[in-house]
């Protein structure tokens, strides 16, 4: 059974340039047959529209927690309760901080508190915002809770600065959040899996060797495979699909 089909997965999107990468994400979690429920925060809405997002997961978008929904069900924790995962990303400097607090202030914010699922934060930032004392021990009490705060990429930002902040791809997140579901309800949840991947080369002598066609392909499918059923997965793997260098 797919891991994704039929899980209802909480994905807020918080104020930050990194945005829009999320909505790539949305369209990966729904194709592979999750339901995505997406709230904005007020910030959000500025960087990317609702209606990106209802378009891309086929669901109303939520933004207001003062909205009456039409099933008089109350919004604000009705998401929350319902939900197998919530995933925040980009998780703002500022929203860190609100759930570090435990402040109710918005949707985001009262459906984490209301909500027993799984929370999942991406960080994205400016670099001394991330690296900002009250930043990273905000993080430290989010981790203490059982949250879990990935840690964001090194490379260049939106401002022209290179460092630790940046969001990572959408593939990444969704490798994160087919683990941690897998975790809770995979067959292979608890197990150790080693996964060998690509070909062997044995030397003949310090220039010739004796290889095989394997493209690696097989190993990665299995490795992942075994991530999504819960498993925690070493993949070892020769070189494969290195890119053509620049002749
Ligand atoms: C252009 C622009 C880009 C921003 N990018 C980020 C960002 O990447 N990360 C961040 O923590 N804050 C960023 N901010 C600041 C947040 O939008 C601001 O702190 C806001 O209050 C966050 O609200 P929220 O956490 O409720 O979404 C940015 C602001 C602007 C104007």
């Amino acid at each position: 059974m797919p891991i994704l089909r039929g899980k209802h997965i909480v994905l807020g999107v918080c104020g930050s340039i990194a945005a829009y990468k999320v909505a790539q994400l949305a369209r990966n979690l729904t194709l592979a047959g999750a339901v995505v429920d997406v709230i904005l925060t007020e910030a959000a809405e500025r960087f990317v529209g609702a209606a990106t997002f209802q378009a891309l997961t086929g669901r109303p978008v939520l933004t207001d927690m003062w909205a009456l929904p039409e099933d008089n069900v109350v919004g604000h924790v009705a998401l929350g309760m319902h939900a197998d995962l919530i995933v925040i990303a980009p998780a703002t400097a500022h929203t860190l901080a609100r759930l570090a607090a435990g402040l109710a202030d918005d949707l985001l914010t009262t459906t984490v508190l209301a909500s027993t699922a799984p929370i999942l934060c991406a960080p994205a930032m400016n670099v001394q915002m991330y690296a900002a004392a009250a930043t990273q021990a905000n993080i430290a009490t989010l981790r203490q809770r059982g949250i879990i705060v990935l840690e964001p990429e090194i490379g260049k930002m939106a401002e022209p600065m290179e460092g630790k902040g940046r969001l990572p791809e959408p593939p990444l997140l969704e490798g994160e959040i087919r683990a941690l579901l897998g975790q809770q309800s995979g067959s292979l949840r608890g197990r150790r899996v080693v996964v060998t991947a690509g070909g062997t080369r044995e030397a003949i002598d310090p220039i010739r060797y004796l290889g095989n066609r394997s493209s690696g392909q097989m190993g990665y499918a299995l490795a992942e495979a075994a991530r999504d059923a819960g498993a925690h997965v070493t993949l070892i793997s020769t070189p494969v699909a290195l890119p053509a260098p620049p002749v």
